[in-house]
């Protein structure tokens, strides 16, 4: 296990990546990382998150309050999103927050990214949703985010920005560069005249490699077949139930409007 001067060390590096690669601008964005059940590091409030150093970290516990913060920082005013995350999630090791440019707008847009255009974005995202508006350091945007944390590990928040999260902080970062990367082609390819969408049955074998490889987080691949078609669904079945399951789920609606737009945008 790193230290934890490694560990801020490895956030400064991410930083600089996110505001090398324009993912953020002035000092947007924050990241943060689990250190243990009560202890987190995440970045300061105010800073520019491509100039830090492991000095400019704060550690915060669950409830987001500072146990250890240097003069003149305070943690990011968007640390609740990261513990609610936290919270909801115990596989989420690291958290990040960007607005890059292509996801952003479709976050401003109003546009999921729901259309299946290529076999990387398929198997390492799915779909995109977005959360509601929420005005940021509330509790709005956590609780805009909540209900879609436990099929996702990706969340578009509406006229803001985008939130990763994973098991590692360089496969959060990695994952908003997916995000990025999808929401970059499908803006493109739809100014070519429209992408040109995977068959359904082309998207159910690319779930299928997902299942096989067994890759980690959550992902509409795993999503129980009655979620698929409406239904209340155990969501826990990993897609191998068949149908077969019962239970129900209080976010089973979210989770069947979100497949069904992308089985509606396959329209075939
Ligand atoms: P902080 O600097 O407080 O983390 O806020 C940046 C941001 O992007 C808010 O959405």
């Amino acid at each position: 296990m790193a230290s934890e001067y490694e560990i801020k060390k490895q956030i400064c590096d991410i930083g600089k990546r996110i505001y090398d690669q324009g993912m953020v601008a002035a000092n947007d964005g924050n990241i943060s990382v689990k250190l243990n059940d009560n202890e987190f590091l995440c970045t300061p409030t105010g800073v520019s998150k491509g100039f830090m150093t492991p000095e400019y970290i704060c550690k915060v516990d669950a409830n987001g309050k500072v146990i250890q913060a240097n003069p003149g920082f305070k943690p990011s005013s968007e640390i609740k999103m990261h513990m609610r995350v936290y919270k909801n999630r115990p596989d989420v090791q690291a958290v990040v927050h960007a607005h890059p440019i292509y996801a952003t707008s479709f976050a401003i847009a109003g546009i999921p990214l729901t259309q299946p255009i290529m076999p990387e974005a398929v198997i390492a995202l799915g779909c995109v949703p977005i959360a509601e508006y929420g005005t940021p350091s509330t509790e709005e945007i956590p609780d805009a985010v909540e209900k879609y944390l436990q099929h996702f590990d990706a969340v578009l928040l509406e006229n803001h920005g985008a939130l990763t999260f994973s098991d590692s902080l360089i496969n959060a970062y990695h994952k908003m560069e997916s995000v990025e990367f999808y929401a970059k082609l499908l803006f493109l390819s739809r100014q070519l005249g429209g992408p040109k969408e995977l068959s359904k049955s082309q998207v159910e074998r690319l779930y299928e490699i997902r299942r096989q490889f067994g890759l980690s987080g959550k992902h509409p691949a795993n999503l129980c077949q009655n979620a698929k078609n409406g239904q209340p669904s155990c969501h826990g079945c990993g897609g191998s139930c068949g149908g077969n399951c019962h239970g129900g789920d209080v976010s089973s609606d979210v989770v069947a409007e979100i497949t069904k737009k992308v089985l509606e945008s396959l329209g075939k």
